[in-house]
């Protein structure tokens, strides 16, 4: 891939990864769009980043995603790369918690059926356009789970699963599809983590993280797994007993409390 000269629409780009994932972007010359759902974060980036474009809208809701694709198909109808990175996690206590059923399943309805909803809306776009691509944002845990997080792991499992049919389905076409499945990465994310949940983890800094995928992606590389991602895959192959053991550590603190 060309890592300058695109039109990228980043979801979830007011924070974290995607946050710096437009900032190296705009670096490298390239026209950027972000979304996210909360306006005061969005004017927050666009003071910091000179020249980015932001969008209010909320992948888990298709009416937004119709006006997102209608403004973009407007006004940047030369969109090439899309970047479905925006992801909620939340710990659950499968057998003790206050959640609706629709509060249950949340993560299912932002990261799994909005990075579906926005593919299928952009890719008739991305099809029409050179060197298009679009990315999905998984994770390490997509691998193994991580028990805590039930069905975050469960979305980012399907993810993958989706991912690899649809890049099947692509061949055909120019757009290319990657896979970023990141390591435990210092962001928001995980911000209302207690510390006994990340025993044992090494966060990555989301600098490096971005800088790892940018080197995948501008090498074709289609799944990119930095750091301990590529570790928590080689683990669920060879000893996925072992590291399931591993990543369900923290079940028995959730239990206590
Ligand atoms: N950090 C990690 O350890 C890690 C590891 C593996 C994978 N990942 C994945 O990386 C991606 C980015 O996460 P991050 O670590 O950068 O977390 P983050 O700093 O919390 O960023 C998440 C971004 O997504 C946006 N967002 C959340 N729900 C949204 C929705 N319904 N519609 C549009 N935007 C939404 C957030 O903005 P608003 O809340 O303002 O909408 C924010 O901009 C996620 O998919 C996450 O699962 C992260």
């Amino acid at each position: 891939m060309n890592i300058s000269g695109n039109t990228i629409l980043i979801t979830g780009g007011s924070s974290g990864i995607g946050y710096e994932m437009a900032k190296e972007f705009l670096k490298k010359n390239n026209t950027v769009i972000i979304t996210g759902r909360n306006d005061q974060k969005l004017q927050k980036v666009k003071n910091e980043l000179k020249g980015v474009i932001t969008i209010n809208s909320d992948v888990s809701n298709a009416n937004d995603i119709k006006k997102l694709y209608d403004q973009i198909a407007k006004d940047y109808p030369a969109l090439n790369v899309l970047i479905n990175n925006a992801g909620v996690m939340e710990t659950i206590n499968l057998q003790n918690h206050k959640l609706s059923p629709g509060e249950l399943t949340k993560e299912i309805d932002i990261n799994l059926k909005g990075t579906i909803w926005i593919n299928d809306t952009f890719l008739p776009l991305l099809k029409k356009n050179k060197n298009a691509a679009t990315v999905a944002v998984s994770s390490g845990l997509a691998f193994v789970p991580l028990a805590i997080a039930p069905v975050y792991c469960a979305t980012k499992a399907a993810l993958h699963s989706y991912s690899l049919s649809l890049r099947e389905q692509l061949r055909n076409t120019d757009v290319k599809v990657f896979e970023l499945a990141p390591p435990a990465t210092a962001t928001d994310l995980i911000k209302n983590f207690k510390e006994s949940d990340l025993k044992d983890v090494t966060l990555m800094p989301v600098d490096k993280m971005v800088a790892a995928f940018l080197e995948g992606f501008a090498n074709n590389k289609f799944e990119i797994c930095p750091g301990q991602s590529s570790q928590l895959r080689f683990m669920s192959r060879f000893f996925p007993s072992f590291i399931l053991k591993q990543l369900s550590k923290p079940v028995a603190a959730m239990h206590a409390n």
